[in-house]
């Protein structure tokens, strides 16, 4: 069978099913071909609210699919790929917020949408990377504790000097070990190209930007841009989306090394699986667990528009 003939299944299946298929933008190209929405995190998210569908398959990481089924209960909510999680979304615990908690009452908690639901419960507002700066400004609290990721805690804490910003150590694995040494290299071999990359990055890796922002944020900025050439800071997908939009315009990788496994993990055969209904992980909550959890997501929405 070849990849065409797949898409075409899992095409047919989806309206039989009355599936809709969403897409992180780091999937590969072939799943994002069969998506009926591809996005950044933040687009997910809020794409999840409206869709009609009596079932959502959710092509990404673990997180992605919990947060499509907090934003639609009563829909069933399958994640393609049971296996594919994102490392950040663990690295603390709901005590060791609650702890912090405990000893700052006067903090508010802030955390990437990269978290599990459990963290979610303990936290005042999610943000994703394209909606944190925007939401962070609109809090009225100037105590914040913002987690996992403090190399998007530093990119925020760097628009509001102001703000007492606390980051605990935690990060992307996969962004946060490129280097200055990446950079320089790669600007050196493309002297001439804009420099786009996810806040994710190192501190050391964002200041020789010309733009940082999330996955949506960087492809937006390539298109309204008039240079011909870029250096992609993010998942290594991105560059090849970009290069197949505008094929006149050229997308270089800041490192081939920018490559999640976790959303490389699924295939068209585990979509075709999950559409039909044999395979897949189903994303059931409790009801206090999908209360609590919903309601930092919710908050996010209000406040980032
Ligand atoms: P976005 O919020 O830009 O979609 O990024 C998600 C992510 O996992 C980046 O590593
Ligand atoms: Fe998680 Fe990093 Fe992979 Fe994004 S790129 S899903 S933050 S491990």
């Amino acid at each position: 069978m070849t990849v065409e003939q797949l898409q075409k299944m899992i095409t047919e299946a989806k309206k039989e099913n009355d599936v809709c298929i969403l897409a992180h933008s780091y999937q590969t190209r072939a799943i994002c071909e069969v998506a009926d929405i591809v996005g950044d995190s933040f687009r997910l998210s809020v794409e999840a609210q409206k869709v009609k569908n009596r079932k959502i398959v959710m092509c990404g990481v673990h997180f992605m699919a919990e947060t499509a089924k907090l934003l639609s209960p009563d829909k069933t909510v399958v994640i393609a790929s049971d296996e594919a999680g994102c490392p950040m979304a663990e690295q603390f615990t709901p005590e060791q917020v609650l702890e912090f908690r405990k000893a700052h009452p006067d903090y508010a908690v802030v955390s990437y949408i990269n978290t599990t639901a459990a963290l979610k419960c303990v936290t005042d507002v999610c943000v994703t990377s394209s909606s944190a700066v925007e939401i962070v400004g609109r809090l009225e609290n100037n105590n914040i504790l913002f987690i996992p990721d403090k190399n998007l805690g530093a990119f925020v804490k760097s628009a509001y000097p102001e703000k007492n910003i606390v980051c605990w150590d935690g990060g992307c694995p996969v962004h946060g070990k490129m280097t200055a040494q990446d950079v320089l290299r790669i600007k050196q071999k493309y002297p001439e190209a804009k420099f786009l990359v996810h806040p994710e990055c190192p501190p050391e890796v964002c200041e020789n930007a010309d733009y940082i922002g999330s996955t949506a944020g960087i492809i937006a900025y390539a298109r309204k841009s008039d240079a011909q050439q870029f250096i992609i800071g993010t998942e290594i997908s991105i560059t090849e989306q970009l290069s197949c939009e505008m094929p006149e315009k050229q997308f270089f990788n800041l490192s081939k090394r920018l490559i999640c496994s976790d959303m490389k993990i699924t295939t068209l055969v585990d979509v075709y699986n999950a559409v039909c209904g044999t395979g897949g992980m189903e994303i059931t909550f409790d009801a206090d667990t999908a209360a609590k959890a919903r309601h930092c997501i919710d908050e996010m929405i209000r406040l980032g528009g």
